[in-house]
Formats: structure tokens, C-alpha cells, sequence
């Protein structure tokens, strides 16, 4: 049987996907191992998480000095460092240039919490929750990509589903539920990427 596949994940905060990660690699759910976690915010909650499962922890803020592409440049040594199959962001909130991606083409992986096209960016939760009560939408959803350029949330689709805004909902109600949804289509694809891997080499 072939290694566990590597995963290198970044973030930038709470770091709920990231647990979700873990929590699918530990209990074997999927077949893969988290190799390094790495942060651009030194209080970044999933930093701790990390750390709580005996994990490599990396703060790497970009320092004022650093230019965009040094820094990327700097980040794609770190990640390299850890051999990763793939780069996981899970909530990292920094574009990256190709100076980064180009070091790992068709290995990058994100989530957006929106469905293809839709509400790019920042908070895209909160805009489409202020879209369905505007009533411009009815439902919204989650997606995940590869990151081929700098494209802001968009890229191949690997995985994608529909949530629909239920009557009563709040911010809250439709946030729980699409992070919900996000944990759970994130561990899905990415068990699909690792396993698809796995057995193209055999
Ligand atoms: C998620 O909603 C993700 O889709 C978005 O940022 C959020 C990160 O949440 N890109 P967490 O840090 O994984 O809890």
C-alpha cells in the first residue's frame, strides 16, 4: 500500500476546516496525513489546533520589508520543505502569485463558500446572506477548486453543492449550516484527490 498522501494546509484564522481535516485524517476517514500547518497570522487560532495535535505550526506574517513575491517565494520554500502531495487552504486569506503556485501546478486546492462564480472575495457568506434577504437569491453553497493562477476563487471546480436559505433563517443559522456543509465536501474531495492519486500510481 502505497504512503498516506501529505497535505500541507493553510490558513489564516479559526481554522474550523482545518480541525475537520484532522479530525477525518486521525480517525482514518481519510487516507492522509497533515504534514505542516502554516499560518500568514501569528494568532491564528488553527495554528493552535495544530499544535494540539503534535503537528508542525508555522507563523510566517509577511513582514513589511518582504515584497509580494519574496515573501511568496519564502512561503513555497517552507511549504516545499514539508514534500507535500497537496496544498490545502482551508480560510487562507492572501492571494498567492504564480511565484507560489507555480512551484506546485494542479496541487493547490481551495474552498469557497459560495458556489461557482459567486461572490469572490471576502465574506462571501455574509454578502450572500445580505443578497437572499435583498432577495436577490434563494440559495447559495459551497465549492472546491484547484488554484491554477491568481484568479480570485475561481479555477477548476472539483466539488460543488447548493444550500438553500430556509424562512427564519439569521446569519448565524445559514453560516452553521454552510460550515457544516464546508467540512464535510472538504474531507469528501479531498479523499477523492488522494485516493484517485493513490491508485493511478499502483
Ligand atoms: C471558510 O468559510 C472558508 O470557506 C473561507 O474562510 C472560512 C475559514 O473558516 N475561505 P475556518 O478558518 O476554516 O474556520
Amino acid at each position: 500500500m502505497s504512503a498516506p498522501a501529505r497535505l500541507v494546509v493553510l490558513i489564516s484564522g479559526n481554522g474550523s476546516n482545518l480541525q475537520a481535516i484532522l479530525d477525518a485524517c486521525r480517525s482514518g476517514a481519510l487516507p492522509a496525513k497533515v504534514a505542516a500547518v502554516i499560518s500568514n497570522k501569528s494568532d491564528a487560532y488553527g495554528l493552535e489546533r495544530a499544535r494540539l495535535a503534535g503537528l508542525p505550526a508555522l507563523a510566517l506574517p509577511k513582514r513589511k520589508e518582504l515584497d509580494r513575491l519574496d515573501y511568496d517565494c519564502m512561503l513555497a520554500e517552507q511549504v516545499a520543505a514539508f514534500q507535500p502531495d497537496w496544498i490545502v487552504l482551508a480560510g487562507w486569506l492572501r492571494l498567492l502569485s504564480l511565484e507560489f503556485l507555480g512551484r506546485f501546478p494542479g496541487r493547490v486546492v481551495n474552498i469557497h463558500p459560495a458556489l461557482p462564480g459567486a461572490f469572490p472575495g471576502l465574506e462571501a457568506i455574509e454578502r450572500a446572506f445580505a443578497a437572499w434577504q435583498r432577495g436577490v437569491i434563494d440559495h447559495s453553497g459551497v465549492m472546491i477548486h484547484l488554484v491554477p493562477d491568481e484568479g480570485v476563487d475561481s479555477g477548476p471546480v472539483l466539488a460543488q453543492e447548493r444550500i438553500d436559505f430556509l424562512p427564519g433563517d439569521t446569519l448565524e443559522s445559514f453560516a452553521q449550516r454552510m460550515h457544516t456543509l464546508e467540512h464535510r465536501l472538504y474531507v469528501e474531495t479531498l479523499h477523492h484527490l488522494v485516493t484517485q492519486v493513490q491508485s493511478c500510481e499502483r
